[in-house]
């Protein structure tokens, strides 16, 4: 077995990571644009005021619930004399042109991006939609076509328009699945001749932890953590139904944060502790892509005294309407342990500790060999859908050598680990899978430490954490390799 051709081979991105243009022809404020966190060096502020008492406060407001956030109730807001690297990005607003053009070099066959809702509908409860916003993405579809790349479009990749966490609590409130559904109507009918692949909600499981950046929930406490995630499958159930109305070629899938997770040892309490965590995960895909609440789920929010406030319709809507695809992002694996004595660095993302067998970049993120093959067998196993990798990819402070380039190896081995492993997958196991594309595939800011010098793109943006640079695009060593593997169909990943 080797992959179909139909294989779609490609790159990712996220608007509030990549477009810049924050505030440009009419876009409103989302919540990424005041989400800020402490990058290694600088933390960045925002301000924060209180509407009932009047008072008011500055602090740092972070990506997970462990972190600084602004108090609950208040209204976050940016401070004019701070820079926030994500407004300008690499400003894929004015250079969209130019970065399709990079991507048809090296053979994508698919473009993900999002589309920024604040950009459509400023304030999320507008009546009229903003028609500069509306041409933008006609214009970046246009040179898609143009270009032979087929774009898979995230409709919120944690860009809820700011005046919705304000007003309504975010997707806590049930009036969110109107405004999203409003959106979501109006985007599939203009672009459903250009657009055949859609994402509702990025990582929509990130709502476990942080809420805000996954659903604008300001007060983010258990029950209205379970009510917003709710309100979420109903709208992407929603948004499949009208889909499949508007245009039966368009498909829909979901978006799903998976870290393949181990236990630290053979303890059968150890095993117990992943099969347990693993469910705050797997509940997220169990609704939205298996169609039902799993018991565990239900037993947990009664456990809990969590009442989920739903129409009497909700759960057939749910069944009747699942995600055509599972798409997920998968960068490595995590590990977990009951013993206190075993601690040491924390691994990926926010738990877990250090995996002695595997080599982490300098932000504690590993290279694992076998995660996607574990992750794609898993998910397939449980849902039986095809699936799409969506994100995978490796952070690194890329330098600029003597001789101007970027000779970037370790993403080179990163990424030969993992395509591997997905080929492992595919031909050994007979995992159906759409594509691939990875992550931050031109240079873009991340998500976790608003930091522009964790770098995952193919191609290098000359632009610091501070602002200086000139935006100019540089081909990475890795750029040539992917453009090979491409054309190889995956066969060829040598260096
Ligand atoms: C995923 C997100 O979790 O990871 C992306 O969907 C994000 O938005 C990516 O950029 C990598 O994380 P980070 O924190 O390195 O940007």
């Amino acid at each position: 077995m080797a992959f179909d051709d139909r294989f779609l081979w490609g790159g990712a991105t996220a608007a509030n990571q990549y477009e810049g243009g924050y505030l440009d022809d009419g876009k409103g404020l989302s919540t990424s644009d005041v989400l800020t966190v402490g990058a290694n060096d600088k933390p960045r502020m925002v301000t924060w005021k209180n509407p009932r008492t009047g008072e008011t406060g500055e602090t740092e407001f972070g990506f997970y619930t462990d972190q600084r956030q602004v108090p609950v109730g208040t209204i976050p807001a940016i401070l004019p004399d701070k820079y926030y690297p994500s407004h300008e990005a690499t400003d894929f607003y004015h250079h969209y042109k130019e970065d399709i053009s990079l991507m048809a070099e090296m053979g994508f066959k698919v473009f993900r991006l999002s589309i920024n809702w604040a950009r459509i509908f400023p304030n999320g409860d507008d009546e009229q939609p903003n028609e500069a916003g509306l041409a933008f993405y006609d214009r970046v579809f246009d040179e898609c076509v143009k270009q032979h790349i087929e774009p898979l479009v995230t409709l919120s990749h944690y860009e809820t328009p700011l005046n919705l966490a304000i007003k309504y609590n975010g997707w806590a409130s049930r009036k969110l699945i109107d405004f999203f559904v409003k959106y979501a109507t109006l985007v599939l009918k203009r672009y459903h001749k250009k657009v055949k692949y859609w994402l509702t909600f990025n990582e929509i499981n990130c709502m476990e932890f942080a809420p805000f950046m996954a659903g604008g929930v300001i007060d983010g406490g258990k029950q209205n953590k379970a009510q917003a995630a709710h309100h979420q499958f109903v709208a992407s159930a929603l948004t499949v139904k009208i889909a499949h109305e508007i245009d039966p070629q368009m498909k829909v899938g979901q978006m799903l944060n998976y870290g393949v997770l181990y236990a630290y040892s053979a303890d059968p309490a150890d095993q117990l502790k992943v099969q347990l965590q693993m469910q705050d995960t797997y509940f997220y895909a169990d609704v939205q892509t298996g169609g039902h609440y799993p018991k565990y789920r239900l037993a947990y929010y009664q456990r809990e005294g969590i009442k989920i406030d739903q129409y009497s319709d909700d759960f057939k809507l749910l069944a009747k309407y699942p995600a055509d695809f599972l798409s997920f992002s998968c960068y490595g694996s995590n590990v977990v342990t009951t013993h206190d004595e075993i601690s040491g660095d924390k691994g990926n993302f926010t738990t877990g500790v250090k995996n002695p067998y595997l080599k982490t970049n300098a932000w504690g993120w590993v290279t694992d060999p076998n995660a996607l093959r574990i992750a794609l067998n898993n998910l397939y196993d449980r849902y039986h859908k095809p699936l799409w990798i969506v994100e995978n990819g490796i952070g690194w402070d890329d330098q600029v050598s003597a001789d101007g380039k970027i000779h970037d190896d370790y993403r080179i081995k990163y990424l030969q680990a993992n395509l591997s492993s997905m080929y492992d997958a595919v031909t050994i196991d007979g995992i159906e899978l759409l594509g691939y594309t990875m992550w931050g595939c031109i240079d873009l800011v991340s998500a976790g430490t608003g930091e522009m010098k964790k770098r995952y793109g193919l191609v290098y943006v000359d632009k610091d954490d501070h602002g200086n640079g000139t935006l100019r695009r540089v081909r990475k060593d890795s750029f040539g390799w992917y453009k090979k593997v491409i054309a190889s169909n995956g066969q060829d990943l040598s260096d």
